[in-house]
């Protein structure tokens, strides 16, 4: 699929006409390390084991986040982020909401290796 999705970028096809459908998040098989979050309307902190997601993390800590397809297409698990760099790998944000690193997509996505992440949440 990223082959094709690959392909189409070089044609010079718009990303927004490009549509496919994922059935996995891509995660399974990924070399992931745990990290920290903040989260900074309530104040608290919390850790994300390397085998389980920061959605998952969310959940077992009580957050009341939202969430629908679990595997980074649908975005209904974004929240704002205000400090820290993800590790994007959700196929919901566009490459230029991905650099510009204010959003993330916590069924899929992480913090990369070392680096504690803010939530605005
Ligand atoms: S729940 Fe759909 S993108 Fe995270």
């Amino acid at each position: 699929m990223q082959i094709v999705i690959d392909q189409a970028d070089e044609l010079g096809w718009a990303p927004a006409n490009v549509h496919y459908e994922q059935f996995n998040s891509g995660v399974v098989g990924l070399h992931n390390t745990g990290f920290t979050v903040n989260l900074t309307l309530s104040g608290r902190s919390l850790e994300v084991r390397a085998n389980q997601t920061l959605l998952d993390a969310l959940l077992e800590q009580g957050v009341d986040a939202y969430y629908d397809c679990r595997s980074g297409v649908c975005g209904s698990c974004m929240v704002p982020m205000t400090a820290g760099q993800s590790d994007h790998r959700d196929t919901f944000l566009s490459e230029a909401e991905k650099q510009e690193n204010s959003l993330i997509c916590t069924c899929v996505s992480r913090a990369m290796p070392g680096v504690t992440l803010e939530l605005d949440i």
